[in-house]
């Protein structure tokens, strides 16, 4: 089984470019089959989820053509729009976005079948809100043997509010709704950066889509869409998880190819807590020399605190000084990583579910510690990372769903790791960098 073995101790040093951004590829590639043109789509990270949903996308008559691990070429032109567009193989169940085909088959096509959607399970995940959406277009929406089967006449534009805010439901209802008739407002969007993303991609092609980033979207409909060529945003959270990986390995890291301004959030708690961050046009530089400070933090949507960085900066108080609290409030199962990191040392106590109460210690300690969902795998990485000694991570398939290189990036910083497949390969690996323990 794939694991990364790694030595800590080393501080991280140097510089690191930051790829596109996954959640925000995942939908604009599912939009891309929206037109019977030609997409290309450039700086798509080369992960595995991605490379789950492009597959998906070829299993319904959708042109694929890799010009290079980061490029792509899409065409929607072959999809055969008479059958019944089912979407459904063992990988696409794994993946949250699958549920992004419903909304540009619908769009497009007026009916999709697909799979339920899977994803890392940090909590119960519904889509409630996503389906309200599409029936307020006016599709009828019914789950049957496991998949979500939307259908429609015609898609006419409404006045639909979210109950809560939602980035999957906010990017689903945009993608149908650019293609109804007429006009469709959404009210208490969610802001993130890839929906501006997605919603600049769809109006490349065509879509007639404002106000996105704001918490009210407003969408006139179009009949088709034309060609485009689009470059994805840089990742946030790949970011955010190097600049935490600086401060948790008391490091210095020049994060290249970024934009600062998503990273405001996490900038400004790293500096709370003793770090310096310096921004600059595309980059930010983290830089941490001595012990950090506690805090508190709330996730929250954007622009608040990110619930995909809580278990990176969890592993970062864990190392800090004094007692930090970390309020979790986008979902309800995120704190699986803690018993993992209790092996390395850390002193954490989860109450109520998602409140966690952390006590920073001076150092973690190498021990062997599975990946109970993507962040927290890459959270986990870095606290073996920092920690004295020997740590295996294992169930490392959740990582490669999300981050790029992930290792070769760590390996350019100085890290002391290795992807290995037996206990043979991580033996050479001890034997190689030093004493094994
Ligand atoms: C996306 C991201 C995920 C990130 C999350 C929050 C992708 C593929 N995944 O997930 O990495 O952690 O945003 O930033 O982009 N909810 C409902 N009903 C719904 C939809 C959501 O109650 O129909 C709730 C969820 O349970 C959760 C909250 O709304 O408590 C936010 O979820 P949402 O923003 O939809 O997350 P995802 O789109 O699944």
């Amino acid at each position: 089984m794939e694991q990364y073995i790694m030595k800590g101790g080393n501080p991280l040093v140097g510089e690191v470019v930051i790829g596109g951004a996954k959640n925000a590829a995942l939908g604009i590639l599912a939009a891309a089959i929206m037109t019977d043109g030609e997409c290309l789509i450039d700086n798509m990270p080369d992960v595995r989820d991605i490379n789950v949903l492009l597959h998906a996308m070829e299993g319904i008559g959708a042109r694929v053509v890799r010009k290079g691990p980061n490029e792509v070429l899409i065409s929607g032109k072959n999809i055969d729009s008479g059958g019944s567009l089912i979407v459904d193989n063992e990988y696409i169940r794994k993946i949250r976005a699958s549920y992004y085909l419903i909304g540009a088959l619908l769009g497009k096509y007026k009916k999709a079948q697909v799979v339920l959607p899977g994803g890392c399970d940090i909590g119960s995940r519904p889509i409630d809100q996503h389906l309200k959406g599409f029936r307020a277009l006016g599709a009828e929406v019914k789950i049957e043997h496991g998949m979500i089967i939307a259908e429609a006449e015609a898609l006419r534009g409404n006045h639909i509010y979210l109950d809560v805010v939602s980035v999957g439901a906010t990017i689903n209802i945009m993608m149908a709704a650019s293609m109804a008739e007429g006009n469709t407002i959404i009210e208490n969007a969610a802001k993130e950066p890839h929906i501006v993303d997605v919603a600049n991609f769809l109006n490349s092609m065509g879509a007639n889509i404002k106000g996105a980033g704001t918490d009210v979207i407003r969408i006139r409909g179009v009949s088709r869409f034309h060609n485009t060529e689009y470059s994805i945003i840089p990742d946030q959270i790949e970011a955010g998880t190097f600049m935490m990986a600086a401060a948790a390995t008391h490091g210095d890291i020049l994060v290249k190819n970024v934009i600062p301004k998503h990273l405001e959030a996490i900038s400004a708690k790293l500096t709370e807590i003793g770090a310096q961050v310096e921004e600059s046009d595309d980059a930010v530089r983290v830089v941490a020399t001595r012990r950090l400070k506690h805090t508190q933090i709330k996730t929250l949507p954007y622009p608040g605190f990110p619930t995909d960085m809580q278990p990176q900066m969890a592993i970062t108080l864990g190392l800090s000084k004094g007692t930090s609290i970390i309020t979790e409030s986008i979902f309800e199962n995120r704190f699986r990583y803690v018993e993992e990191l209790r092996r390395m040392g850390a002193n954490i106590k989860v109450t109520d579910g998602n409140t966690a109460i952390i006590t920073g210690v001076e150092k973690y300690t190498g021990a062997i510690v599975s990946t109970p969902d993507l962040r927290a795998g890459a959270a986990l990485v870095i606290a073996g990372l920092a920690a004295e000694g020997y740590t295996t991570v294992t169930q490392i398939g959740y990582i490669l769903r999300g981050y790029e290189r992930f290792d070769e990036k760590l390996r350019e910083l100085g890290g002391m790791i290795e992807k290995v497949d037996s206990e043979k390969d991580a033996n050479k690996f001890r034997f190689r960098t030093g004493t094994a323990n």
